[in-house]
């Protein structure tokens, strides 16, 4: 890592750049590390107000660390496997531990609004195209900008894999957008259920790892900053970019994500009850958990690689995934990720996004659209298509190990 090393210190000390949506802060504001989000605007209402950096999760991680110490993990996959279904029963055969946490875990919270639920499930089909370039390819690059997180991907099982890994994680992300994401023959249930226990897996596995130094990974303030990424993230943008959104629609948006960090195993004392209390909590978490790693630099590589490669020979460059890239997580974010920079592309798109957004919102005529604005268009829907595919051709499954050596 002496290479990686090297470059995140040219990183770091270089220009700090503006944040855009997410309001990154400069690195003396982001050593302010006290919690003083207040309970208050959560969920719950109410709560002790503990620091999150210190709470993980106290029912499923000793339940998983067993699990893999006692070698019941591979079973578990095997059986869990065919477990796709919301109302689903699980297999016959799974630890009676586990099975009885499942049953727990898989239940909506008291407050879940079935109501909000479905008109959320509208406002992602209407809105799919940003939500999924927003949540699926905006995240994926955020999240390689959080130490943290980007280390554990990095040095966990997936890390060396990292095609399996996007395919993996963009499971969950359309499984939240679908349409029965939460009726009875959707799927978002299970593989909330399922990302927890991976969740769970990796704190006990990454500790194994020589390279892992830190805490217990994936601590609630992780989560809530992963979490920013998505539904905060994606709704700051799409009123940035002036798309219309009822007020109820942002409501419902900001509910299904709700309900998602429930069952993710985030606390109801952590999870903003609105979107004030959202916005409030995202620039309290999100500067300081920010920044470059050696791990994220590699990890964007890989990824922007990815999706330039898997597209037909003409229709997206890697220079115009580049640029799609940085219009999308902002300079600073793309700076730490070292995307490199492609002027014409930049230009391009700052240009044509605001038209083809109008456009797509029935505001502007078709012969206002420059031509080249369907390049940008079609680049989109490579990138889209790219994690849709991926995501039907695996399943979420409990690690067992760290990433080889
Ligand atoms: C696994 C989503 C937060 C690190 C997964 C998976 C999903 C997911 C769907 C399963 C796919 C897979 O096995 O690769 C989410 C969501 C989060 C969140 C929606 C927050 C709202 C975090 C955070 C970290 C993290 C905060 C680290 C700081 C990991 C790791 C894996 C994983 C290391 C397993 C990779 C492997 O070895 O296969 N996550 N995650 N996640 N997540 Fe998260």
């Amino acid at each position: 890592m002496a290479e990686l090393s090297r470059r995140r210190m040219l990183v770091s000390g270089g220009a700090v750049g503006a944040l855009g949506a997410l309001g990154v802060a400069t690195p003396a504001q982001a050593r302010t590390t006290d919690w003083s989000w207040a309970p208050s605007g959560s969920v719950a209402g109410a709560g002790a107000g503990t620091d999150p950096r210190w709470v993980w999760d106290e029912e499923a991680d000793p339940l998983v660390a067993s699990l893999l110490d006692r070698g019941a993990v591979p079973e578990v996959n095997r059986l869990l496997w065919n477990w796709n279904r919301n109302d689903q029963p699980l297999p016959a055969g799974l630890p009676a531990d586990l099975a009885d946490f499942i049953e727990g875990a898989r239940q909506l919270p008291s407050w879940a609004d079935r109501g909000k639920l479905e008109t959320a499930a509208e406002f992602n089909k209407s809105r799919g195209l940003y939500l999924n370039l927003l949540n699926g390819v905006g995240g994926g690059m955020l999240s390689t900008a959080i130490p943290k997180e980007a280390r554990a991907v990095y040095y966990s099982a997936g890390g060396a894999d990292m095609e399996d890994r996007v395919a993996k994680t963009s499971i969950l992300g359309f499984a939240v957008g679908a349409l029965n994401a939460y009726r009875p023959d959707g799927n978002c249930v299970v593989n909330a259920v399922k990302t927890r226990l991976v969740h769970a897996a990796v704190r006990h596995l990454l500790q194994q790892s020589p390279h892992w130094g830190g805490d217990i990974p994936i601590s609630q303030e992780d989560m809530l900053v992963t979490w920013h990424t998505l539904p905060t993230f994606a709704m700051r943008e799409m009123l940035r970019w002036k798309v219309p959104m009822p007020t109820a629609d942002r409501e419902a948006y900001l509910h299904s994500w709700q309900v998602t960090a429930h069952l993710l195993g985030i606390r109801d004392e952590y999870i903003p009850a609105t979107w004030d209390a959202a916005n409030a909590q995202s620039d309290q978490v999100l500067p300081r958990n920010m920044g470059p790693t050696g791990e994220g630099v590699v990890l964007t590589d890989i990824l922007l690689g990815q999706l330039a490669e898997q597209t037909s020979p003409g229709s997206i460059s890697r220079p115009l995934c580049n640029a799609l890239a940085r219009f999308l997580v902002g300079e600073q974010v793309a700076d730490w990720d070292e995307i490199p920079r492609e002027p014409f592309w930049e230009r391009t798109i700052a240009t044509v996004w605001p038209i083809l957004v109008r456009f797509r919102e029935g505001l502007v005529p078709l012969p206002l659209v420059p031509e080249i604005a369907w390049t940008i268009d079609e680049a989109l829907r490579q990138y889209i298509l790219f994690f849709l595919t991926k995501g039907q051709e695996t399943k979420i499954e409990i690690p067992t190990a760290n990433r080889p050596e």
